[in-house]
Order: C-alpha cells, then structure tokens, then sequence
C-alpha cells in the first residue's frame, strides 16, 4: 500500500479502519483511520503506530518509503493500543529503534502493555535531533490519558497531535483541504465531545504552550490532517474548552407509550418559541455518543424518562451514566417523566443530572399515565417561566 506524502520527507503512513462501528462505547458509523507518520532524516523517524490488527498495512506503506529496517526513533506520543498497538510488530523489523516515550506516565503505560524495551523517557520542552529537523515534545497529560504528549517540528511547522484534533473519520482523502470541510468539522466535534470535554481544563491548560507554536499542519492520529482549516479547528477547540454556552438546548428521553415523549416535544416547542434553539432527542432512535456533541453548544438540558420496575428506563440511565463521565457541567437542568404509580426515575434522573455538576433549574416534571391539554400547557408556561429567570 502507498505512503502519503505529508510535506517533503514526511509522510502518512498509517491505516483506515472503514469497518469499525463502536469504538468502546462511541459510535464510529463513520469508521476511523489510525495516523502514524514517517520521516525521512539522518535519524528515520516513525511517529506513533498503529492498532495491532493493521500493523501489515503500516508495515507496507512504510515499505513504499524504505526498508522498515532503516527506522532508527520511534516516538510514542500515546500508550492507547490504537496507537501502540502494532509497536511490537513493527520493533521485530528495526529491534535496535530508541523508543521515545513521556516520563513517567509513558514509560509506566509501555513496559505494562508490552516488557520493557528500553525507553528513552521525554519531558515537557525536551528536543532532540533527528538530522536536519529537531522534534519537541510536549505532554499534554489527561487529554485524554496521563501519558499523552505531542511532537512538535518547527523546521517544517507541523504538530503531530495523536488524539487532540483528531476526527473517527475513515477516508481516501488525508488532507482537510480534499474533503467535505462541514463532515470533518461536524467529526472532529464529535470527538471532542465524547474523548475530550471532561477534559477541557486540561486543554486549557496547554493551550498557551500550544497556540504559541507557529503551525502550519497538524497531523493527528485519527482522521484527516489539517493544513487549510487551522484556524478553524483551533478556533472550535478554544470554544469548545471554554464550556460556557450562551444558548441552545438539548431534550433527551425515552418513553414507553408516548406520554414522556408528548411532554419532550412541549419542553422543546417552549424552548424554541423563545427562541432558544431546542433539539430533540429519543434515546431509541440516537446513540448516545451521537448527543454528547449537541451539549458543546447548548445552555439547557433536559433529560426524561417513565418509571420501569422503579427505575429508570435503562437506555435513559445508561446516557446519564456515561454524561456523568464526561464531567460537562455548567448547564442548567432539569428531569421529567410519566409514571404509573411509584415514578422514582424522575427524581433518580434528577440527581444524575447534579451528579454530572449541573445546576437544577426548576422542578422536576411528573406527570401521571397521559400528560392532559391542561398540563402540558402549564408544562409549555413552566419552561419559559424558567427561560426568563435564567437570562
Ligand atoms: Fe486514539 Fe487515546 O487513543
């Protein structure tokens, strides 16, 4: 298979996974690509790998550029083994590679997941020499593992980034400037969303280091590489981080014989006639990792669900369950729901919501069996009641 030159003597030569639908938990209809990049220097440079079961696909566009045997420094920017995966294999060709890894968390990560081999521990700011290009390295702990760092060249202005920046996006194309800018967007928001939110203190942490670097090509390891669209994606993470939506608002529910989702689609209309943008979203039909994204921009969110066997239904509790993970917080929230005699799963999916750092902004909706004209009216005045006092 061919390698992709990136810029002179840099190439991509990683793997695309078009039939990978579930990436623990994240829906990937969409497939990914895992990005390993290859430079030619006095020292030949492999940046990250690739997962374990295309590491035959690497090996051969590797060999469109050179004998594996060459590769002098593989650097490992992350320990996750869609990007280590294949670091055995590719080691059995060039067994006498150093092994850059960050100090501590990367060396800790390697030796568990494959022995010792020998790693050359890296800190923040370190640089070494490859021949004519210098790479830096800098950690970007907890975005999204404790290891997590990206490599830096500023001969030739590009970051390879690993997962910042990245998109679950499997194409022919590799750059953003040769494919349908509004999907990779919508992609990379995706990703952010569901790898990165609960992180975004993190991402502001580094993100004076990071946008004070003259870039000109960011190749991560998941999805196109940027070189048109910079500023775009820079400017998207910077608002996505900051987390302080001013408007917008999410409705996700399940329902068992349409009165939760009646109620649903009242809240919606009182958020759009107020003009707050409103999606909707039936937990039957959506993945939840396809309304995580929606919260990036949305102020309000509202979560409901019927009472099953003195619960929540369990589509409903697993979206919060996994919500709570990610840590969005800064949102005003409320729960609703109808019931037939106990109705607990709106005072459970209530405290879900203060357990994802949400604030509480009004009384939880509980309505019996069928939701009358009456009450979905004063539910529709409710809303809007709530709209005004939070402006
Ligand atoms: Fe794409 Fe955290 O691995």
């Amino acid at each position: 298979m061919k390698a992709a030159k990136v810029k002179e003597g840099i190439y991509w030569v990683g793997a695309v996974d078009w039939n990978i639908r579930n990436f623990h938990g994240y829906s990937t209809e969409k497939g990914t690509s895992y990005g390993a990049y290859l430079i030619v220097d006095e020292k030949v440079t492999l940046i990250d790998t690739v997962k374990a079961p295309f590491a035959e696909e690497m090996l051969s566009r590797i060999r469109d550029i050179l004998p594996p045997e060459d590769i002098d420094i593989i650097i490992s920017n992350h320990v996750e083994m869609d990007h280590s995966g294949a670091l055995p294999f590719i080691r059995q060709h060039c067994p006498n590679a150093a092994i850059y890894t960050s100090s501590p968390a990367g060396i800790k990560g390697l030796t568990a997941h494959y022995g010792d081999y020998g790693y050359i521990p890296v800190k923040s700011g370190e640089s070494i020499s490859i021949g004519k290009r210098t790479l830096t390295f800098v950690s970007t702990p907890m975005l999204h593992w404790p290891d997590n760092m990206v490599t830096y060249c500023p001969e030739e202005k590009i970051l390879f980034s690993n997962d910042a920046f990245g998109q679950h996006y499997a194409t022919t194309a590799h750059f953003d400037d040769e494919d349908d800018l509004s999907v990779i967007l919508s992609e990379a928001k995706k990703y952010y969303g569901n790898i990165i939110m609960c992180f975004g203190r993190q991402v502001q942490n580094v993100w004076n280091t990071l946008s004070s670097l003259d870039i000109d090509t960011i190749a991560p390891s998941h999805g196109i590489i940027w070189r048109s669209h910079i500023k775009d994606i820079l400017d998207a993470y910077t608002a996505w981080s900051a987390n302080e939506p001013k408007t917008g608002a999410v409705i996700v529910y399940d329902s068992m014989w349409h009165s939760t989702e009646k109620i649903a689609k009242t809240i919606s209309e009182a958020f759009a006639d107020k003009n707050v943008p409103a999606k909707l979203f039936d937990l039957k039909a959506d993945h939840y990792s396809n309304i995580v994204p929606e919260l990036l921009d949305s102020k309000y969110i509202a979560v409901g669900s019927p009472t099953i066997n003195n619960q929540m239904l369990p589509t409903a509790a697993a979206f919060l369950c996994y919500l709570k993970g990610l840590s969005p917080k800064n949102r005003e929230a409320f729960a609703f729901g109808s019931y037939g005699w106990s109705g607990q799963s709106i005072e459970l999916a209530e405290k879900e919501l203060e357990a994802c750092g949400f604030h509480i902004c009004m009384d939880r909706i509980r309505i019996n069996y069928i939701p009358s004209e009456e009450q979905l009216n004063e539910i529709y005045k409710n809303v809007q009641n709530m709209i005004e006092q939070a402006k």
